[in-house]
């Protein structure tokens, strides 16, 4: 494996976590790289359901080192219930779950600012997972975040804090003083993880280059998905961090020349949660076929995810701006059903037909997918675990996705559980 990134090539949910769980077992160290407890990761091992917001899935293994490197921000309640969590199903972190020391905290007000912020922007709402993400990300570009490392002197914290809230005071006023007065105390409140966070705190990029040095195999798994990078993601409608290729190097401090390998995770179909542009979304009984059979419901907010045909343009995009050297294609089984299936190969707009993905907002929403139809299979692929028992047109499925985005398939999963994946 040596060094390879697993991020989403959609919108997030592609089941990333299933498949960072399989790859897992190749692997000696996991890192998160960006995005915070937004993400949701469900891993079912035999019949217990982990979902994992903001600790890497990595650690359901127990010989396996993981890191939260410097571009994740972490909100120290939802670490250490995690990790409380954990020790319920008999998992232990002592000694193997590490965070960067310039993590940025989040911290309770992001969240009472993000709840305004919903509200106030109204009908152009993002539809945020309302952990705090986004303005944590804010104040870290504004220069008054609060670090890992300042928890460990309360001086540099408590000035931190103080400011923060200075600055913040007529954004918060809405709020009323008494409210203010007990978000400031709630926040004060994250200075007593000082002495637990201590012994996971280190530097993500001396501890990952000693890693690689000593020839360890890494895997960094990505939250989210690419269409929600900040730069490359349908803007605004995007969260606050780069879930692209890109990221796991600024978000860990490991150069680009040391990145083997890309896999880039495609669900069978799309799904979106959230506001934003969705051009093959599908509002009709088939979407919710695809919901049903998909289980399509946030795991972190529980939130319906929006539903729609695979995406062509989307997958390629993806491809070039992260450099994609292998794909997994995920949930081919909620397709069994389907006859015929859609893919999305071109978008129309204004009578032409345009094939790169576009990156303004007004051409996104007011493009029209041109799809190819292609015939179903009819048949259960549920559980397959060997390609030649696939039935005939779903390889064909597959035969297409490969040859359209000139990349191989690596693996393909056909229902939730670890062994339920064919290797290709
Ligand atoms: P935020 O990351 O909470 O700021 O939310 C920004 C956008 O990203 C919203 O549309 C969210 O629904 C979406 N989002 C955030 N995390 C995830 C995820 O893990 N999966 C899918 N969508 C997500």
């Amino acid at each position: 494996m040596s060094v390879m990134i697993v991020l989403g090539t959609q919108w997030g949910d592609e089941g990333k976590g299933k498949i960072v769980d399989l790859l897992t077992e190749q692997a000696d160290v996991v890192v998160r790289y960006q995005g915070g407890a937004n993400a949701g990761h469900t891993v079912k091992i035999n019949d217990q359901e982990f979902i994992l917001h903001l600790i890497p899935t990595g650690i359901l293994h127990s010989d396996k080192i993981c890191v939260i490197g410097n571009g994740v921000v972490v909100d120290l309640d939802q670490f250490f219930k995690e990790i409380e969590e954990l020790k319920v199903k008999g998992i232990s972190v002592e000694k193997r779950l590490f965070v960067s020391k310039s993590a940025h905290l989040v911290m309770p007000y992001h969240k009472t600012v993000e709840k305004l912020n919903e509200k106030n922007k109204g009908d152009q709402k993002i539809g945020t997972t309302l952990r705090g993400i986004g303005p944590a990300c804010v104040d870290k570009v504004g220069r008054t975040g609060i670090r890992m490392a300042d928890l460990l002197n309360e001086e540099i914290f408590t000035a931190r804090l103080d400011l923060n809230f200075r600055l913040k005071n007529t954004y918060l006023r809405e709020l009323g003083q008494d409210q203010i007065d007990s978000l400031k105390e709630e926040s004060r409140k994250i200075l007593t993880y000082k002495d637990r966070i201590k012994p996971h705190l280190v530097d993500s990029s001396v501890f990952l280059n000693r890693k690689i040095k000593q020839k360890k195999d890494i895997l960094f798994e990505s939250a989210q998905g690419t269409l929600l990078d900040m730069d490359f993601g349908t803007y605004p409608y995007i969260t606050t961090s780069h879930p692209t290729a890109g990221g796991a190097c600024i978000g860990s401090g490991v150069g680009p020349t040391l990145i083997d390998e890309v896999l880039g995770v495609a669900k069978a179909y799309t799904t979106r949660v959230g506001d934003g542009p969705f051009p093959t979304e599908l509002k009709d009984k088939t979407g919710e076929l695809l919901r049903n059979s998909g289980n399509e419901f946030g795991a972190t907010t529980g939130r319906p995810r929006r539903c729609g045909w695979l995406d062509l343009v989307i997958l390629r995009y993806s491809v070039r701006v992260n450099g994609i050297s292998k794909l997994a294609v995920t949930k081919l089984d909620v397709l069994d059903n389907i006859d015929p299936i859609k893919v999305c190969m071109s978008y129309r707009h204004k009578g032409k037909e345009i094939d790169e993905f576009p990156t303004d907002l007004d051409t996104l929403l007011n493009c029209e997918p041109v799809y190819q139809e292609l015939p179903g299979w009819k048949k259960t692929t549920r559980g397959l675990t060997d390609y030649k028992d696939l039935p005939d047109n779903a390889k064909k499925y597959l035969d297409f996705i490969e040859e359209k985005t000139v990349v191989p398939i690596h693996l393909v999963s056909t229902g939730s559980k670890r062994d339920e994946t064919i290797f290709v």
